[in-house]
């Protein structure tokens, strides 16, 4: 009988010991998982030592990330998210093909069946802000503008808030649409110049960041969720490279190639050419989506 397989347990063989006891017939992806979680928290806790009362208040922290998660809020995506792992998976999930463009966080503030609207339509439906123009094309890694690509898009309004932050105070779909394009690829909307705004940062996550120094924001960006048939769905962002939090974002989100330029229009032609009330902000973006595999 091999040392571990007597299931006699010290410090220096405490991970093979447990890992041991995972039986043959078990499912091999989730035994190479659980080994792999056992091998990295064993030799955590070995680096850190925990006294026995720091031990329970981490269970304590994991134990009020549960109580605070509900079918709407998730705390522990937000943990996730805060130590760079939401963004790992998601870099490990997409990686693209050369001038492609990149993906990002989904976030929690997306939702389903938002309606199509017409291009070039308004999403702001609360007035506040700075109008703010988008428009760009929707291409193929070869170049080609994708016809038929859905475009769904939200962003928080003025204040630093989703529509669905703020029932009954936001119009019901406030800053969100779906547009589709046409057999040039090509897409415009009109919405508000986004801001920064904070993750939600009043449960344990948030006071975490705090006793790490760290603020619970997310420079000023847009979501998007492309999807065209033949190509494989892109959930990105477009951020502000000017916005004060874009090198700090609180869950990494930030990559260089999503950052958009927004350009203050002041030139009366253009203000006339667009129909617009007065000075606006405007984005030019393109995104590229990778042919499906
Ligand atoms: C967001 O951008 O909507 C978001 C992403 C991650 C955590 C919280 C909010
Ligand atoms: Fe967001």
């Amino acid at each position: 009988m091999h040392e571990v397989d007597k299931g006699y347990f010290t410090e220096d063989n405490s991970a093979e010991v447990v890992i041991s006891r995972i039986a043959e017939s078990t499912d091999p992806r989730l035994s190479e998982v659980v080994a792999a979680i056992t091998r990295h928290m064993h030799a955590a806790v070995k680096e850190i030592e925990p006294t026995q009362e720091e031990w329970f208040k981490a269970i304590q922290f994991l134990t009020q990330t549960g109580h605070k998660s509900d079918d709407w809020r998730q705390e522990f995506i937000l943990l996730s998210d805060i130590f760079g792992v939401s963004m790992l998976v998601d870099a490990i999930n997409n990686r693209k093909p050369s001038g492609a463009s990149e993906s990002t966080v989904l976030g929690p503030f997306h939702i389903p069946d938002v309606p199509e609207l017409p291009m070039g339509a308004n999403i702001c439906l609360d007035g506040k802000g700075h109008p703010m123009l988008i428009k760009g094309r929707i291409l193929s890694t070869d170049g080609s503008p994708i016809s038929g690509a859905k475009i769904d898009v939200w962003q928080t309004n003025d204040d630093g808030f989703y529509d669905v932050q703020q029932k009954g105070i936001q119009p019901e779909f406030n800053l969100r649409g779906v547009f589709r394009t046409g057999d040039d690829g090509a897409y415009h909307f009109w919405g508000a110049k986004p801001r920064f705004y904070p993750i939600p940062d009043d449960g344990p996550v948030g006071k975490l960041l705090g006793a790490l120094g760290r603020h619970p924001n997310r420079p000023a960006h847009l979501h998007y969720i492309l999807e065209a048939d033949g190509f494989e769905t892109l959930v990105t962002h477009i951020f502000d490279p000017d916005d004060e939090y874009i090198n700090s974002d609180a869950v990494f989100g930030v990559k260089e190639s999503l950052l958009a330029k927004f350009d203050l229009i002041e030139d009366s032609e253009r203000i006339k050419e667009e129909g617009a009330e007065g000075p606006f902000y405007e984005v030019v973006h393109n995104f590229v989506l990778a042919p499906e595999k």
